[in-house]
């Protein structure tokens, strides 16, 4: 059953509190990623959400309005909802719960070493709401789980709370990209609702009504559950079949971009997602495949080709690296200068970034690196501490200065605004390595740079190295 939200909208609104609060009173458990901007969202929309989160430190700098994450539009929304009372932080429990008539579950679902998802924090979610259930609470599934978690935290909740306790559990996978995700919530392509109970279906479609128009998928919990895995598992499809056909047009000396952009023109295939390079990280494409493919092998089902996606997208540090040594060779002693830390632009995660690996494999090698990054340079400095032979700049310039290489790990758009000319008068030796094919070959060329991608066939210009200091 598909609704727009329009239809819903067009339903009067049975709710209004004294103070001119529209809307339901919500709890979330968990002010990460997900949790954080679904408490923010909600709170925009008119509802009144209190957040709970067990860093004490962080409840305090997001009640300050101080946000945790690098999200654009974040802070705005943070600023408005706390100030009209609409939204509060709490390290306790017992406040998300027992004022709140629907209460999402936000907490990290890391992977563990074997590549299922580590649902502890789930769990622990679970017993701490059950006895605090003093009436009736839809409890909903907003992280990534895998299908069929949402009977283990019933039967949980059940177990601790006494049959008599009235509650449900729902399905609300979040599809929210880092970097746009307070307009992915905002402005959603769909939003799906998976609840097995009239009661709980009705309370998640009164929660979105105002929400903008976009379809609804309403469904069971355990469908809701599998859609947001299998969403992940086909997006990370898509990369690992475009960057397979990179590795062709690198062969056969065809820009990858030109096939990518003319095969998504048709809507069969669609443009998106088909941007070729170092492939996908993060902390959700990952871990959410490998969950995927976990749980097919323990229903005997074959997932040969979900297989074959991640180790086409492992594969894609060790092809860049190799790039790497064809171009400058021997690595010792030479002065690389690394834009991009973070795994994708606009914002400042690093969990998952090719970084992680690239960074201590050419320290490895006995490369010199400056280090540049608009947002994720911080959390990069806990764990490669600036040295003698590593150091962080202040802007991507000062990066490329005496460098034999620039190596592109990171698609933001200030590094494809750069004056290429000016960075090729201040490296040592023209070279760009581009992980995620963010310039053309043909300015490129123009500017005068020896060119290694990941897709475009390696440019050399024709003044090869001619008066360059090696
Ligand atoms: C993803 C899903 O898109 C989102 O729906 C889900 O809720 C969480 O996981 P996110 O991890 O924020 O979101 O990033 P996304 O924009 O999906 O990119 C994931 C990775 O794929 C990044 O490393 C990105 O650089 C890479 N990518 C993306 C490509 O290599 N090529 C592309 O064409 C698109």
């Amino acid at each position: 059953m598909r609704l727009t939200a329009s239809e819903l909208l067009r339903q009067p609104r049975d709710r209004e509190d004294g103070n001119g609060h529209v809307g339901r009173r919500v709890g979330v458990f968990g002010a990460g990623y997900a949790g954080l901007v679904t408490a923010a969202c909600l709170a925009e929309m008119g509802h009144t959400v209190v957040a709970a989160e067990k860093d004490a430190e962080a409840v305090a700098r997001l009640s300050a309005g101080e946000p945790t994450i690098h999200e654009p539009g974040l802070r705005e929304l943070l600023a408005a909802n706390l100030e009209a009372g609409r939204l509060k932080f709490t390290t306790r429990a017992e406040d998300a719960v027992g004022a709140s008539d629907i209460v999402f579950v936000c907490v990290g679902t890391p992977p563990r070493s074997d590549g299922r998802a580590d649902l502890c924090q789930v769990e622990e979610v679970a017993r701490t709401i059950a006895p605090l259930l003093d009436g009736y609470k839809l409890i909903v599934e907003k992280s990534t789980v895998p299908a069929r978690t949402a009977r283990w935290i019933e039967w949980t909740i059940r177990r601790l709370a006494g049959s008599e306790r009235e509650f449900d559990v729902a399905s609300n996978p979040e599809f929210l990209r880092e970097g746009s995700a307070v307009r992915d919530f905002l402005e959603p392509d769909r939003i799906v609702i998976g609840a097995d109970s009239a009661r709980a279906r009705s309370l998640l479609l009164e929660l979105y009504k105002a929400s903008v128009d976009c379809p609804i998928v309403l469904t069971s919990v355990t469908t809701a559950e599998f859609i947001k895995q299998a969403a992940n598992a086909f997006l990370a499809s898509k990369i690992s079949f475009i960057n397979v056909v990179s590795d062709l047009c690198d062969a056969l000396d065809v820009d990858v971009t030109t096939v990518a952009r003319a095969i998504g023109l048709d809507p069969r295939i669609g443009r998106h997602f088909l941007k070729a390079g170092l492939g996908f990280g993060g902390s959700c494409l990952p871990k959410d495949l490998s969950a995927l493919i976990n749980v097919a092998e323990d229903h005997g089902v074959d997932v040969g080709m979900l297989r074959e996606v991640e180790r086409i997208n492992n594969a894609r540090i060790e092809r860049l690296l190799a790039k790497i040594e064809r171009a400058l060779w021997v690595l010792q002693h030479k002065v690389i200068a690394v834009l991009g830390v973070t795994f994708k632009p606009d914002t400042d995660d690093i969990r998952g970034a090719p970084s992680l690996t690239v960074v201590p494999w050419l320290r490895a090698a006995g490369a010199d690196l400056r280090i540049f990054d608009p947002a994720g340079m911080p959390k990069l400095k806990a764990l490669f501490p600036a040295d003698d032979r590593l150091t962080y700049a202040a802007t991507p310039l000062e990066a490329v200065r005496d460098a034999n290489a620039l190596v592109v790990l990171t698609d933001w758009d200030e590094f494809r605004l750069l004056d290429l000319k000016l960075v090729r008068s201040l490296m040592r030796t023209p070279i760009i390595v581009d992980g995620r094919n963010l310039f053309t070959p043909a300015e490129i060329q123009a500017a005068g740079f020896e060119y290694y991608s990941l897709g475009h066939g390696d440019v050399t210009p024709s003044a090869e190295r001619q008066g360059t200091r090696i």
